[in-house]
């Protein structure tokens, strides 16, 4: 069976103008948005039209399969088409539109199949509006309930279930969801390393551990010019600090581990005042479970010693926090061996971003193909896969879900 790329690439193309981010070619469609709902309704449509069985969960998860059943038994391909707030086109989107391809290639080519072919785009991957990320394939496998995802407020103030309501995808479907038989998820890598090494595909082993924390400092809000240096209590001078050390931290710890202070915000943010507050994330990942303990640990450290000195209270609370998870080893012999039939160059690699198929991977077999990220640029409007890695990875995805739907575990 041979996949439709210019269907797919159109696809690509039309959905990446729902929150387009003009005169880039990136999207902002942050979870349960108005875009976001835009979104939804075009791949619903494309769902529908191919006279799938499509149910929303009571989280906003989507799922159409081939069968009128619905997913159980499937073999499923899917991922997110929320972004950040200035995303790029790719990162996940193609993972949910190359899914919808291989099911309509499949149904075109008449092929007779053991088990349904399946579909889904979870909701809020992100985590960007409301931790935490990958939150409804969580919940989708029972991780996280649907009480408490609906009661999650966002950064911005607004609560899930609102939001999930406002924009009509507060769905009938029961959540957990149907468990498939193998799930199978394409992305971008989002990294430099195939791009780097002229690889087209990769055969992705697992995904590194995620932990993200807010910290809140509170101190003395008082006037810039006549409060002496000696007694200020400034939660600004103590965020700084903090985020040099989650740096070093990193640096120190070296191989996998990273450290991103990607939100701070201050208080009453006015150019003569010393802050009040200053609320900061530090989002740290490691391959290596032990090693992203340690990590945290020095930071927690490091950030009671900065706040004493300084006399400014701590508050913290995790955001988010996921254990490295590995993929079975048969779907990833089985993606490996695919490519290498085709002709394509692989090589095994873990996965330094969050992925929804790390949730599915709790309840059957999964796997993950990534094609390459121009210059490793992602979560950036300038994200870029060449058409022929999108339709090659594509096609890897079908070959690979044909296949599974043979295998017995
Ligand atoms: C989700 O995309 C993440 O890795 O932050
Ligand atoms: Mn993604
Ligand atoms: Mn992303």
């Amino acid at each position: 069976m041979t996949i439709n790329g210019t269907r797919l690439l159109a696809r690509i193309q039309e959905l990446a103008q729902i929150g387009a981010i003009e005169g880039t070619q990136g999207c902002s469609r942050l979870a349960f948005t108005d875009s976001d709902r835009e979104g939804r309704d075009l791949v619903m449509t494309w769902m529908t039209d191919l006279g799938l069985t499509v149910t929303v969960d009571a989280v906003g998860n989507v799922v159409a399969s081939t069968s009128s059943a619905g997913a159980t038994g499937a073999v499923m391909a899917g991922s997110h088409i929320d972004t950040v707030g200035t995303g790029g086109r790719f990162d996940g989107n193609l993972g949910v539109l190359a899914g919808l391809e291989v099911i309509e290639a499949t149904l075109a080519a008449d092929i007779e199949l053991n088990r349904p072919l399946a579909v889904a785009f979870f909701s809020n991957e992100e985590g960007s509006r409301y931790p935490p990320d990958m939150m409804g394939s969580l919940a989708y496998v029972g991780g996280m309930s649907v009480e408490s995802v609906l009661e999650i407020e966002g950064a911005d103030g607004t609560v899930v279930g609102d939001e999930l309501e406002r924009i009509g995808y507060r769905g009938a479907a029961p959540c957990p969801g149907a468990v498939p038989h193998a799930f199978v998820e394409l992305h971008i890598e989002q990294g430099p390393v195939l791009d780097n090494e002229a690889v087209q595909i990769g055969v992705v082993e697992g995904v590194q551990g995620i932990s993200w924390t807010e910290l809140k400092f509170i101190g003395q809000s008082n006037h810039a010019g006549t409060t002496p240096m000696s007694l200020r209590r400034d939660p600004m001078a103590v965020a700084a600090e903090v985020a040099v050390a989650a740096r070093s931290i990193a640096t120190d710890l070296g191989g996998t581990q990273v450290a991103t202070v990607g939100s701070l915000t201050l208080h009453p943010n006015l150019v003569n005042v010393v802050p009040a507050h200053a609320t900061m994330t530090v989002d740290l990942r490691n391959t290596d479970e032990t090693l992203l303990r340690q990590a945290e640990q020095q930071l927690m450290n490091s950030v009671q010693q900065i706040a004493d000195r300084e006399d400014v209270i701590v508050e913290s609370r995790s955001l988010a926090r996921f254990e490295p998870v590995e993929f079975d080893e048969r779907v990833v012999d089985c993606i490996e061996a695919l490519a290498k039939q085709k002709g394509l160059s692989t090589r095994r690699m873990p996965s330094g971003a969050g992925h929804d198929a790390q949730m599915i991977a709790r309840v059957c077999p999964t796997g993950m193909i990534f094609v390459p990220s121009l210059d490793g640029v992602s979560h950036n409007p300038a994200e870029h896969t060449d058409d022929e890695d999108l339709v090659a990875g594509t096609q890897l995805l079908a070959d690979a879900m044909l296949a599974l739907t043979e295998v017995t575990w």
